[in-house]
């Protein structure tokens, strides 16, 4: 099974995409993580990212879609794979488009995290005052505002993309992290 979670920052995409990882045996897919790891290992495209992320920006398409395309192949992808952060714009959703048409694979769910901002706002600076060696490069109030407007611009209109398709389905993220979890798990036994 192979899913999407969308959701602005903050919203719980990659709480979700975990708890999914050990529930259905499904591989998350974080470009986010994917990009920080990149960072700390000093690559190039960590080096060519680092100030781009750090400021709240979306990185070039072409980096996350060569990322995703070789993941989705991998071994571990076998028995379906939870995107988290991807696809963040309607390029990035049609590349994706291309490239489960061209490797035979389908989409069976679209799960939006619907949540309000100052909720958002309210995780975000939770999250940055408990992490363990420092907040994210981008969880500071600069950051986060410019990560929302692009989420406002750049996002949400691919969920608007998903919703024209019919295939998208909201819960309700603000609720608790185990009825997120739980709502989500009804979208998936209703797409399986
Ligand atoms: P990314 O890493 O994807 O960050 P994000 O979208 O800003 O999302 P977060 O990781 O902040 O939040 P989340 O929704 O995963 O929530 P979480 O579960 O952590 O992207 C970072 C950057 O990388 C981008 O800005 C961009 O520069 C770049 N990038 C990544 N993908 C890209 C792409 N495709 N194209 C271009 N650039 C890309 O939860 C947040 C907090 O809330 C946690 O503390 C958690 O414990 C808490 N929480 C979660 N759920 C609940 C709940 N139900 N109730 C209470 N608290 C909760």
């Amino acid at each position: 099974m192979n899913v999407i979670l969308l959701g602005p920052p903050g919203a719980g995409k990659g709480t979700q995409a975990k708890l999914l990882e050990e529930q259905r045996g499904l591989r998350q897919l974080s470009t986010g993580d994917m990009l920080r790891a990149a960072i700390a290992q000093g690559t190039e495209l960590g080096r060519k990212v680092e100030a781009i992320m750090a400021r709240g920006e979306l990185v070039p398409d072409q980096d996350v879609v060569d990322i995703i395309a070789e993941r989705i192949q991998a071994e571990d992808c076998a028995n379906g794979f939870i995107l988290d952060g991807f696809p963040r714009n309607v390029a990035q959703a049609k590349a994706l488009d291309e490239m489960l048409e061209r490797l035979g694979l389908r989409l069976d769910a679209v799960i939006e995290l619907g949540v309000d901002e100052g909720i958002l706002v309210s995780r975000i600076e939770k999250r940055a005052s408990e992490t363990a060696g420092g907040p994210r490069a981008d969880d500071n109030a600069e950051a986060l505002k410019k990560r929302l407007a692009v989420y406002n611009e750049q996002t949400a209109p691919v969920a608007a993309y998903y919703r024209a398709r019919g295939v998208l389905k909201t819960v309700d993220g603000m609720a608790d992290v185990e009825s997120v979890n739980r709502q989500i798990g009804q979208v998936l036994d209703l797409a399986a």
